[in-house]
């Protein structure tokens, strides 16, 4: 098969720019360690109050024998709640979040703290933060009307 010259030439050029795209984004996210959230746990959103881990007074944080954090959090239009959550910085948190309602998405900016939250699951994230301070909690999936205004606060304070 005859493949003109300059046809040859672009292809490897086309090729080339794909790997070090494909590279640059493995790069990204290795460096800021971003991955996948690999929990696969379900749970029945329209009972999230009868269940044990996401009942109104069982969310929150809870500090672990080993020293770690866990924060349970519910999403629901248009909160993540309780409304304010507060860690030690640089320690090992876990959040699990689930919905009350439809699909959300939670992410803190500057952190690397970030999931959607499907319904009908149990978001996991694993991370810690180095830098102390406030941080939103802000929904990041179209979830309705008051998408806009749907936010919490986070608080990484000093670890005495
Ligand atoms: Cu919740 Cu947008």
């Amino acid at each position: 098969m005859h493949v003109d010259r300059y046809e040859k030439i672009w292809i490897y050029v086309s090729s080339i720019v794909t790997a070090v795209m494909v590279g640059l984004l493995g790069f990204y996210a290795v460096a800021n360690n971003i991955h996948p959230p690999s929990n696969v746990e379900t749970i029945d959103s329209a009972s999230l109050h009868l269940s044990e881990d996401f009942a109104e007074d069982n969310l929150g944080v809870v500090e672990n024998s080993d020293g770690s954090v866990t924060v349970t959090m519910v999403a629901a239009r248009y909160g993540f709640y309780p409304r304010r959550v507060e860690v030690p910085a640089n320690t090992p948190v876990k959040f699990r979040l689930a919905s009350f309602d439809v699909l959300h998405g939670v992410h803190a900016p500057g952190t690397n703290m970030a999931t959607m939250v499907v319904p009908g699951y149990v978001s996991e994230v694993n991370t810690r933060f180095p830098a102390p301070g406030e941080y939103p909690l802000l929904c990041n999936e179209y979830c309705g009307l008051g998408h806009d205004q749907m936010w919490s606060r986070l608080v990484v304070t000093v670890r005495e």
